[in-house]
């Protein structure tokens, strides 16, 4: 059998899902449960049914297990094949719940080494969590959006961008189904998490760090766009709507010079995603709707 590097662990291509068949989650399982309970017998962690989330969700294929023997916790895992990876995110995550900010707990030293399955971060499944590309909106209220309803998450979604940026974290992947909340959609608190690639910054001049925030902001917007949040408006009111309930919260949250500057920019390529009139939901159609 072929060596491999110890750094990584098989090779992706850019953009491939990294799926673990059901055999390798057992043996990656086992052999978890064998480094966090020394002491327990083997297979004290068992793979919950419907633990996996599918590719939509989760580029590395996180699934859920549950403690058998012990309170009865569920951990979730994630498989990184490269060992740096994974102490990058372990670290990051410390240092964002340092700077207050709420995010998924590690599970004993947080990695564990899976043979050539690669590595394992294992933290504790945080119960509730809703990420904001698995909200109904339309099986919520069918024929019946709220605008209200939309504009909140928004707004609180913005505002939590701006007050990430603030505290100095640019996550480095802000897709909305990277941005969590911790119970209801609306006045919930927010969760950071999935920040392998996450920058920290304290400087008030820092131009490098200024890009990676418009790069959130951009990635955020783009997706919560192309999700439907902002439909069926023409032109005019979908950069009102924009700006109302994403830029006005956000520059509340953190007045940054930068973000005003390229915020056209931003908005350019939401344009991209904006659906064409014909499609009525999200926060602009039901506007729009109202306005006739
Ligand atoms: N500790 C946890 N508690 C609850 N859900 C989790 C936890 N860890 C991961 N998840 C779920 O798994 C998904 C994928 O995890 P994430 O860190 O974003 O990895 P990926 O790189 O695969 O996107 C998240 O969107 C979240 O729904
Ligand atoms: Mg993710």
């Amino acid at each position: 059998m072929a060596k491999r590097s110890p750094e990584s662990r098989g090779n992706l291509g850019h953009g491939e899902r990294d799926v673990l068949t059901d055999a390798d989650r057992v043996r990656l399982t086992r052999s978890i449960s064998e480094q966090v309970y020394p002491a327990g017998k083997r297979g004290r962690l068992s793979i919950l049914p419907s633990g996996s989330l599918g590719g939509k969700d989760s580029a590395h294929d996180v699934y859920f297990a549950e403690d058998q023997v012990g309170a009865g916790g569920v951990v979730a895992i994630k498989r990184f094949r490269r060992l740096e990876s994974a102490e990058h995110e372990l670290a990051a995550m410390a240092e964002i719940g340092e700077r207050g900010l709420k995010t998924f707990q590690a599970v004993g030293k947080g990695i564990y080494d899976g043979g050539n399955l690669g590595y394992a971060l294992v933290t504790e499944r945080m119960p509730g969590l809703t990420t904001m590309n698995q909200i109904g909106w339309r099986d919520a209220r069918p024929g019946e959006p709220d605008y209200e309803d939309y504009a909140t998450t928004l707004r609180s979604m913005a505002t939590y961008a701006g007050e990430l940026h603030a505290a100095g974290v640019a996550h480095g992947d802000f897709q909305i189904k990277n941005i969590g909340a911790a119970s209801t959609v609306t006045g919930s608190e927010f969760v950071t998490f999935d920040v392998e690639g996450v920058t920290f910054s304290d400087s008030a001049e820092d131009f490098a760090f200024d890009g990676k925030r418009i790069e959130d902001l951009t990635k955020m917007t783009r997706t919560l766009v192309s999700a439907g949040f902002l439909a069926n408006a023409t032109p005019v009111v979908f950069e009102e709507e924009l700006t109302a309930n994403v830029l006005e919260p956000y520059w509340d949250a953190n007045p940054s010079g930068m973000v005003i500057e390229q915020w056209p920019a931003v908005m350019a390529v939401a344009e991209l995603e904006r659906p064409r009139p014909g499609t009525t939901a999200g926060a602009a159609g039901y506007l729009a709707l109202s306005q006739v």
